[in-house]
């Protein structure tokens, strides 16, 4: 979703917001715009609508917007169409901004205090630069306007703010939406994430809800919104520039894909402890274990990972467990148990939907934990426990090495909880790590069925039962996100229902079978759909293959088949995706991290 760069130091702006803001294209946007101090002292401003590119165009690499304090912003559209007139930074009178959030009383602050103006967007931010200026205008200070729209405004916002009459600062402020400060040796940067400044320094400011920041090339000062002035040290990021490129893949996807074996050995490292035991907080294990119930809330590939972190629970701890989808369960809360106990499984850590779950459960009271793979974020910081994924920055929307990640964290925790359960965790997980690495060295076989099957299919369908269900949903969903092919996870069993209408002559059919009590059930399943003229492949595991299925994995314990089975579909959704010339790792239309609801 949206993303921020500002830079204020000695170097050329342009070139080095446009780098930032190429590093924050994983999130997903459709515009992109920089403005930057020039040399006369006023502000030029630059925008273009659709890739990144166009504003490389646009500024000649950066060259053509010269001075040494600006920002950038790449916006995806939530008030109003992505035109260049939506695109930011947006100007009000004396300000030019940048906004990620969404300001949810801006019809409100419009009629109040800007009736007079000629908004020449349809954006919400746009209002806050003329707060700004209304505010400034009428005799404040602008920290003190700042403090003023932070009482204003309600709903989210990152903000990055350049004040004409002065070119030696930039202002910040944040609520609810990510951003971070990065501190360097004569100039200091903004971001809404690391990554988009990690070129430049890894040491960063952590700034929290309700906080502005006063960034000049020598010096960050943050502030409350009350006006009291905070002392805070830097932290080092445990990132470098190295995560965040390529290297000789060609796709993000593919590279993350390949390197889920060593995300799970990262992990299996992370939480053992100097004994070799695998080890999880104690309060954490104590507050599950007197809970009676557990509540998973996620979104998208997070929510099919919490599926399967119910099957963790239940089968290992013996604990009560749901998932939820976090958009329903914000609005339809289901009876609650006496003793709930709430885990957030989020890549991102910054899921406005989750977010909002968090925030209800925590009025309620209730203890939480967060699954992410960004420490300090959001979900993290709100939560009373934390949990990491270890996986290294995922960049491709598609999430993969992230899902195993959850997956492996899950089963620790829930082993940890069911101490009765009779599993050597770390030695089951290196060995999942390694048939994984099988998997991998089969790349060049789900190209070949990628192709053959699902080519120039306008559908496709995912079977499976149980654990294997969950997979499907997962699958499915990869299939979908990018490579556009309508694609579906079904329980087995449930197809005669009513979607086996839909299976006809060549109609692409997945079968994941990995579970022994299942087999034969699914194997039926099979035979009904070939029956009905389906193309199947099926996805089993050694022990249970026939000769016909066409992808055979090595076994791994019972449990955790989720972790290894998910893999050749992930390989599969790839690779479909490239046989029709997708844009892999930025499919349309969606974010990577969504910070809205
Ligand atoms: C977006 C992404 C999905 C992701 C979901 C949840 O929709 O496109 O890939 O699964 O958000 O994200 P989270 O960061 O909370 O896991």
């Amino acid at each position: 979703m949206c993303g921020i760069v500002g830079y204020i130091g000695k170097e050329e702006a342009a070139p080095i917001l446009l780098e930032g803001l190429s590093k924050l294209e994983y999130r997903g946007y459709d515009s992109a715009g920089l403005a930057v101090f020039a040399p006369s002292g006023d502000i030029v401003i630059k925008k273009a609508v659709g890739k990144l590119e166009n504003l490389y165009q646009k500024t000649e690499n950066g060259s053509a917007v010269q001075g040494v304090c600006g920002i950038g912003h790449t916006r995806w559209a939530t008030h109003g169409k992505p035109t260049e007139d939506n695109a930011h930074p947006h100007e009000g009178g004396r300000f030019v901004l940048v906004h990620n959030g969404i300001v949810e009383n801006e019809e409100f602050l419009r009629n109040k205090y800007l009736s007079d103006v000629e908004f020449k967007s349809e954006t919400d931010t746009e209002v806050i630069a003329w707060l700004l200026d209304k505010f400034t205008s009428s005799g404040e200070d602008p920290e003190m306007a700042i403090r003023h729209i932070m009482a204003e405004i309600q709903g989210s916002y990152a903000l990055a703010i350049l004040d004409k009459t002065n070119p030696d600062v930039i202002y910040a402020a944040k609520n609810k939406s990510p951003m971070l400060i990065g501190k360097g040796e004569g100039f200091n940067m903004i971001g809404s994430d690391s990554m988009a400044m990690i070129a430049h320094t890894n040491m960063f400011y952590e700034i929290n809800d309700g906080e502005y920041v006063v960034v000049t090339k020598d010096g960050v000062e943050i502030y409350t919104e009350y006006g009291k002035k905070m002392e805070r040290e830097p932290f080092k990021a445990e990132l470098d520039l190295s995560d965040t490129e390529k290297g000789t893949y060609p796709h993000f996807m593919l590279k993350e894909i390949e390197e889920q074996p060593s995300v799970i050995r990262r992990i299996i490292q992370q939480y053992t402890d100097d004994d070799g035991e695998m080890f999880i907080d104690e309060n954490i294990i104590n507050d599950i274990n007197e809970s009676d119930k557990v509540y998973i809330i996620a979104c998208g590939t997070s929510y099919h990972a919490g599926l399967v972190g119910k099957q963790f629970f239940e089968k290992m701890a013996k604990k009560p467990t749901d998932a939820y989808i976090a958009s329903e369960f914000v609005h339809n809360m289901p009876l609650l148990t006496e003793k709930p106990f709430f885990i957030f499984i989020s890549q991102s850590g910054e899921t406005a939907d989750s977010r909002s779950v968090m925030v209800k459960v925590k009025e309620m009271g209730y203890k939480t934990l967060t699954l992410t793979n960004v420490k300090g974020s959001t979900l993290s910081r709100e939560a009373t426990y934390t949990l990491l994924l270890y996986a290294g920055p995922e960049i491709a929307v598609a999430s993969t090495k992230a899902y195993t990640a959850q997956l492996a964290v899950l089963a620790i925790l829930a082993s940890k909880v069911g101490k009765e359960y009779d599993i050597n965790l770390k030695y089951e997980l290196s060995v999942a790590a390694n048939v994984i690495e099988t998997i991998c060295g089969e790349r060049e076989n789900y190209k070949y069925l990628a192709e053959k099957y699902l080519k120039d299919s306008r559908n496709a369908f995912y079977i499976g039962r149980g654990a294997d269900y969950y997979v499907c949903l997962e699958a499915a969903l990869k299939l979908k996100e990018i490579s556009y092919i309508q694609a579906e996870g079904f329980a087995a069993g449930e197809l005669k229902h009513g979607t086996i209408a839909l299976i006809e002559k060549d109609t692409p059919v997945i079968a994941v079978i990995t579970q022994e009590n299942i087999n034969l059930n699914t194997r039926s399943n099979i035979k009904e759909v070939r029956a009905r003229g389906a193309k199947v492949l099926v996805i089993s595991m050694r022990s249970l293959s026939l000769h016909r299925d066409k992808i055979v994995i090595n076994d791994v314990h019972e449990l955790l088949t989720p972790l290894v089975s998910v893999v050749p579909t992930q390989y599969i959704a790839y690779y479909a995706a490239l046989s029709r010339g997708r844009d892999i790792d930025k499919p349309r239309n969606l974010a990577k991290s969504v910070t809205v609801e």
